[in-house]
C-alpha cells in the first residue's frame, strides 16, 4: 500500500489476491466500487455510466440491460456478422491497393475499428467519411490522452483547471465538443427515425427499455444511454487497436503461427468463402492463438480503479482502509511462473489437448486474467474474440503477411509493447503479399 496526494493506494499483485479481492472473497462487493472521478463526474454526466460508476443497484441494471443488447445486437446478431463482413471485404481492398509494398497496418485498420464500434449502436455500416465517426475517434483520442496519469491526476485535484487556457482546458473543450456530437449523432438523431419494438440495434434495444412498463421504464434517462455509448467508446476503440495491432507483430514475427493459421483457414473455410464466426468452432488453433494472445500481451495491464467506498476491509489480517483505491496487476497474474510454464512464450498448444482440440473446461483458461474477473469484469470479451478473429481470419485468407523491405521491425516480446493504461504495438511496418488462391463464387475476403 503507498499514499500519493493524500490517497491511499493498493495494488495486488497476485492471482489469489486478485480472485479475492475481487470475485470470490466475502467482501468482494464492498471493493469493486469506483473511486470519485474527474471524468465521472463531468465526463458522463454525473457518474450516469458503467465504467465510472460505483456498484450501486443503477450501476448493476445499466451493465445487465447493456450487456443483453451487446449479446443480441452485436455477439450473436446475423446482422452485426453481416455488417463486419463488408467491412473486412474494405480492409481487403485497401491492403490489396498496397501492391505488397511496405506499409503501417493500423493506418488501414484504425478507421476500421472505428467503424466497427458505431455499428455496435447503429447496426449499421457508416462510410469512412461520416462525420459522426469522425467524433467517435476523436472522443476516443481526447479521452485516451485525459486519461494519462499526470493529465487525470491534475485534474482530479484540481477540476478548475478545465477552465484555463492550455494542454487540459483545450482537451477537455474537445472533449465536451465530441460528446455533445455523439449525443446528437447516436441519440437524436437516432431517435427522429426510432419506432418501438422494431429495434434493429443497441441503441434502438436502449429506447425500447425506456418504454412505460420495460425494464428500464422511469429510470433509464438519455444521459444514461448517453454514458453508456462514451464508455463503449472509450473501453472499445482503444482496447480493439492494442489487441489488433499487437496480434500483427506477433504474426509478421511468427512465420510458423501464420503457416499454421492458413492451414486451419484453407482446411476450414476454403477458398470459395467467406470467415463466418460459426468457423470459429472448428479452428481451434486459431482460437488457441487467440487466448494466448491475450495472455501473453495482457492489453490492460492493471484494472480500471477499483474502491471500497466508505467501508474498511479486512482481507488475509490485514486491514484496508475505507476510500482506498485498489488495482488489480492482471500483468504480474498473467506472467506470473508459478501459474505458467515459459509465462514469456507465446505457446497456443498450452489450452490444446493431444488430438488439436482445445481442453474442455480448461483452469488454466480460467486463470487468464485479461478481462478483469467478478462483478467489474469487462462487457466486451466476446465482442473483442469476434473481432480478433475477423480481422485474423481475414487478413490470412488473403495475404501472407510479411516483414517490410529495408525497414526495421520490432521484436515481438511483450516488453516491446508501448506502456500505458492500454498496451499497443509500437509503430511498424510489414507487407501484405496476395496469396495466389481461386476468387470466384464471392469468397474474397
Ligand atoms: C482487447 C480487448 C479488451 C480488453 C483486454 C479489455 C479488458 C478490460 C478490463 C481489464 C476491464 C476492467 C476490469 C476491472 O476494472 O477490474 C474492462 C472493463 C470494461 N470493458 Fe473491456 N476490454 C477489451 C475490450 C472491450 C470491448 C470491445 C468493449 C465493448 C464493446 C469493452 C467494454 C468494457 C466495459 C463497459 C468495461 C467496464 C466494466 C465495469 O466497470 O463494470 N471492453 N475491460
Amino acid at each position: 500500500m503507498i499514499k500519493i496526494t493524500g490517497r491511499n493506494i493498493l495494488v495486488l499483485n497476485n492471482h489469489e489476491l486478485i480472485k479475492e479481492c475481487f470475485d470470490t472473497g466475502p467482501n468482494a462487493s464492498l471493493m469493486n466500487g469506483r473511486a470519485p472521478s474527474f471524468l465521472g463526474k463531468y465526463a458522463v454526466n454525473g457518474y450516469k455510466d458503467i465504467l465510472l460508476r460505483r456498484n450501486d443497484s443503477t450501476f448493476k441494471k445499466l451493465k445487465g440491460l447493456s450487456w443483453g443488447l451487446m449479446k443480441k445486437h452485436c455477439d450473436q446478431s446475423s446482422l452485426y456478422e453481416e455488417c463486419m463482413r463488408e467491412e473486412m471485404d474494405c480492409v481487403v481492398e485497401k491492403f490489396r491497393e498496397t501492391t505488397g509494398e511496405n506499409v503501417d497496418p493500423m493506418e488501414i485498420l484504425l478507421p476500421s475499428i472505428g467503424v466497427l464500434t458505431a455499428m455496435l449502436f447503429t447496426g449499421e455500416r457508416i462510410g469512412y467519411s461520416d462525420k459522426g465517426l469522425r467524433s467517435l475517434m476523436d472522443f476516443d483520442e481526447c479521452g485516451d490522452e485525459l486519461v494519462q496519469f499526470k493529465n487525470q491526476s491534475a485534474l482530479n485535484m484540481f477540476p478548475w483547471l478545465r477552465h484555463l487556457p492550455g494542454k487540459l482546458g483545450r482537451l477537455f473543450q474537445n472533449l465536451m465538443d465530441c460528446r455533445s456530437k455523439i449525443f446528437q449523432k447516436f441519440i437524436v438523431e437516432m431517435k427522429e427515425t426510432y419506432s418501438p419494438k422494431k429495434g434493429r440495434c443497441f441503441m434502438h434495444g436502449m429506447f425500447d427499455a425506456q418504454q412505460p412498463g420495460e425494464s428500464g421504464s422511469g429510470w433509464l434517462t438519455d444521459d444514461h444511454i448517453h454514458g453508456v455509448v462514451l464508455d463503449l467508446i472509450n473501453t472499445s476503440a482503444h482496447t480493439s487497436k492494442g489487441m489488433v495491432s499487437g496480434f500483427l507483430l506477433l504474426l509478421v514475427n511468427s512465420p510458423e503461427v501464420c503457416r499454421r493459421i492458413q492451414e486451419e483457414i484453407d482446411r476450414v473455410i476454403g477458398h470459395a468463402r467467406k470467415p463466418t464466426l460459426e468457423d470459429m468452432a472448428s479452428m481451434p488453433y486459431t482460437h488457441a492463438c487467440i487466448i494466448e494472445l491475450f495472455r501473453i500481451q495482457t492489453h490492460v495491464p492493471i484494472s480500471a480503479p477499483h474502491y471500497n467506498h466508505g467501508s474498511e476491509v479486512e482481507i488475509n489480517g490485514y486491514t484496508i482502509p475505507k476510500n482506498t483505491i485498489i488495482f488489480g496487476n492482471y500483468w504480474a497474474s498473467n506472467h506470473d511462473e508459478r501459474l505458467w510454464n515459459d509465462p514469456w512464450e507465446f505457446q497456443p498448444q498450452r489450452f490444446l489437448d493431444e488430438t488439436g482440440q482445445l481442453k474442455k473446461d480448461d483452469p488454466k483458461r480460467k486463470q487468464i486474467l485479461s478481462f478483469g474477473v467478478g462483478e467489474r469484469y469487462c462487457a466486451g470479451h466476446v465482442t473483442a474474440v469476434n473481432r480478433l478473429f475477423m480481422y485474423t481470419t481475414t487478413l490470412l485468407k488473403n495475404f501472407d503477411i510479411l516483414p517490410p523491405e529495408g525497414a526495421e521491425l520490432p521484436s515481438a516480446h511483450p516488453t516491446s509493447l508501448i506502456p500505458g493504461k492500454v498496451l499497443v504495438a509500437p509503430k511498424f511496418q510489414c507487407r501484405f503479399v496476395q496469396r495466389s488462391i481461386d476468387t470466384t463464387n464471392g469468397g474474397s475476403a
